[in-house]
């Protein structure tokens, strides 16, 4: 139930004033971007037309408390469909700047600079899809210097920077370098300590999490995981790290296989583009040190090919064919 005493008025125009929110004015709630919208395939609660009705009629308070707002990735697959021309992701970018002015926070984290380690060379600033990263002046040891900043309300969480980053300085919670190393050797699988059976290729997978459409299809991939598969999930495969890559062919993978979202259906609108590029680099690199270029692949899985990771794995693990290993 809506209660009109409840509603405040002036929020149209307060979101009105910040740049992008203007289009506000123009949505007919018809739905065509619930229609469209590449976040509510996997989280249906997840419905950009109905947070825009809310806002125009004044429901500041359970629009600005609520988690929704903070889930639009600005991917803009929406906005060539939209009748009114609406970028609704400037819109959704409007309402969390008040909802940040207001004292809510983001639910999930944003990546964190280690200014020790910052060379301000600003390659996350030209990486980040969302140009959540800046530069500042900060000021060391009576000298200025240049150091990247991110804007949490901007930070969509998806790590492209973290492998960017060539000084190691940008770190996400839950994807650094160091919990996917673990997550990736767990159990000696990298080292090798247990032999898959028949002489098949060990694989290791680094899959895209937007990639799976559902959790069953998850546990399907992850109950597959033996001696020959381990699954590493990512944000997103722009996040793929080309020296974990090396390191896991270094250390024991026979294959890296890099799973990605369809082109134009990356959640964070270049990530499939930035992962393929990383992987056709390593490919070329691998071919002329004469390691191969068969042992790192990219594979993009498009939203109609639900299901398919596992014979897209099979397929790797037939061009590997059987790895000489020396036993022992
Ligand atoms: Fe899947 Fe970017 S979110 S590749």
């Amino acid at each position: 139930m809506i209660r009109s005493s409840e509603l405040d008025p002036g929020f149209l125009q307060e979101v009105m004033a910040i740049p992008g929110g203007e289009n506000l004015l123009h949505c007919w709630s018809c739905g065509t971007c619930a229609a469209t919208c590449l976040v509510r395939r996997y989280d249906p609660s997840f419905n950009p037309r109905l947070i825009l009705r809310k806002a125009g009629i004044g429901m500041r308070q359970e629009v600005l408390s609520s988690r929704e707002i903070w889930l639009c990735s600005a991917c803009d697959a929406c906005y060539p469909r939209c009748p009114q021309e609406i970028h609704i992701s400037e819109v959704m970018r409007a309402i969390r700047t008040i909802a940040i002015r207001d004292g809510y926070a983001p639910p999930g984290p944003s990546a964190e600079v280690d200014s020790a380690l910052c060379s301000g060379c600003a390659v996350c600033t030209r990486a980040c899809p969302y140009g959540a990263i800046d530069r500042v002046p900060v000021i060391v040891d009576g000298l200025e210097r240049m150091i990247a900043q991110v804007d949490p309300n901007t930070c969509m969480a998806c790590g492209i920077c973290v492998a960017a980053c060539p000084s190691g300085s940008i770190s996400l919670e839950a994807v650094r370098n160091e919990e996917l190393l673990t997550r990736m050797s767990a159990g000696g699988w990298l080292a090798g300590q247990s032999q898959p059976e028949g002489g098949k290729p060990r694989i290791l997978a680094f899959v895209c999490q937007w990639s799976m459409r559902s959790d069953a299809e998850w546990a399907e991939v992850e109950a597959m995981q033996d001696d020959s598969l381990r699954v590493v999930n990512l944000p997103c495969s722009g996040r793929v790290d080309p020296a974990l890559v090396l390191l896991a062919l270094a250390e024991g993978a026979d294959g890296v296989l890099v799973v990605g979202c369809g082109e134009g259906e990356c959640h964070y609108k270049r990530g499939t583009y930035l992962g393929r590029g990383k992987v056709a680099l390593l490919r070329s690199v691998l071919e002329q040190t004469g390691i191969g270029m068969e042992r790192v692949r990219f594979v993009e899985l498009e939203a109609l090919q639900r299901g398919a990771l596992p014979a897209l794995i099979a397929d790797m693990a037939a061009a590997l064919g059987q790895p000489a290993r020396v036993s022992g």
